[in-house]
């Protein structure tokens, strides 16, 4: 079993498992993938969780019928195929979406666009039709495209709420803690760094100046480890040489994320993730802070807060990049048939 990890920083208690025991049923869509699957081992092993629903164009009866072993409560149901989509839907209180191409060596999260914003409005669509009131999670890149696909799906069928719809960046937070913990000799599940903007290169900003402990570098030390931070998904597709992306990080951050969810869900007080959702914070539609969760998903959105010059700059620096994705975004939904 894994064990429990729990790391408080200023109002965020933080765990990969918790003790508590609830009922939600949470679905994977995509879940045979490099993601899907380890995220729907962790899921699995979740007292939070007693229903799993796997979806996937392939290999769900195998992955579900494996998973299905395992001593854990959680019932596992693997759906394969269009025609199974509502079915793997139905009830669900948490959809979590890692299904869609990964990246190679040389390509920028923007060029998945063309498959995975197809992929992405399709899943979307059915999540409005068969669980509406569902909090849904997506990791499927481009994220700071596919959340306005999402949005723009779920307005179409008059059910968008933004509350409930998140971009899942816990990955560069994850990754974040982990560098800095490195350079300062720290426990890395004591380390919280708030990474703020949107999940792509330089929108990528993580605020060391609020770092939990208190640390402090160099300047030419921040700039380097800022960099390293932004780049460090494409540290993965270069090692991994063609063979994908981040899976098992991945898993990590998005298990860590949809416990976050359901122990707020479940009346958990002060649990606060980042994560790209729709915001009033700047002059971006969309744009990941740290949010108070709560029974109904954002509670509060507790905004960018005070920000060194340095993550000033690179907040003033991002918005370009991030207001073309979303348009794209928008625009696919606008001229979809
Ligand atoms: N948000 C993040 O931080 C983050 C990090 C890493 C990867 N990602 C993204 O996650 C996505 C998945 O990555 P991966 O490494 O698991 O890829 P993968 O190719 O290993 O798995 C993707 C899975 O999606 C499935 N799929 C494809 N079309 C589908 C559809 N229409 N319906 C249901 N399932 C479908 C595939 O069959 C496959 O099993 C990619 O878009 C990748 O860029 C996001």
């Amino acid at each position: 079993m894994f064990s429990r990890i729990a790391r408080p920083t200023t109002t965020l208690v933080r765990s990969l498992s918790t003790s508590s025991q609830h009922n939600a049923k949470v679905a994977v869509l995509g879940a045979s993938g490099g993601i899907g699957q380890p995220l729907s081992l962790l899921l699995k092993n979740s007292p939070l969780v007693s229903e799993l629903s796997l979806y996937d164009i392939a290999h769900t009866p195998g992955v579900a019928s494996d998973l299905s072993h395992i001593e854990t409560r959680a019932t596992v149901t693997g759906y394969m195929g269009a025609d199974q989509l509502g079915a793997a839907l139905k009830g669900c209180e948490v959809v979590v979406i890692p299904a869609g191409v990964p990246r190679k060596p040389g390509m920028t999260r923007d060029d998945l666009f063309n498959t995975n914003a197809t992929i992405v409005a399709t899943l979307t669509d059915a999540c409005a039709r068969h669980c509406p009131q569902a909090m849904i999670c997506i990791i499927s890149n481009p994220v700071n495209s596919t959340i306005p696909i999402t949005a723009e799906v779920m307005k179409k069928h008059g059910v968008y709420n933004p509350n409930r719809v998140f971009g899942v960046t816990t990955l560069d937070i994850v990754r974040a803690n982990t560098f800095v913990a490195e350079l300062k000799g720290l426990d890395p599940a004591r380390v919280n760094v708030p990474v703020v903007g949107g999940h792509a290169g330089k929108t990528i900003i993580p605020l060391i100046s609020r770092c939990t402990p208190k640390v402090e570098f160099p300047a030419d030390q921040l700039s380097a480890l800022t960099g390293r931070i932004q780049e460090a998904g494409t540290e993965v597709v270069k090692a991994k040489a063609g063979a994908g992306s981040a899976t098992l990080s991945m898993a990590y951050a998005g298990a860590r994320f949809t416990f976050s969810l359901l122990d707020a869900m479940n009346g958990k007080e002060g649990v606060v993730e980042c994560a790209f959702v729709r915001s009033e914070e700047t002059e971006c539609k969309y744009f990941s802070t740290p949010l108070l969760l709560g029974k109904n998903g954002i509670e509060k959105n507790l905004g960018l807060g005070k920000l060194s010059a340095f993550e000033e700059k690179l907040v003033a620096e991002a918005m370009d990049e991030l207001k073309g994705s979303i348009k794209k975004g928008e625009d696919f939904v606008a001229n979809m048939k």
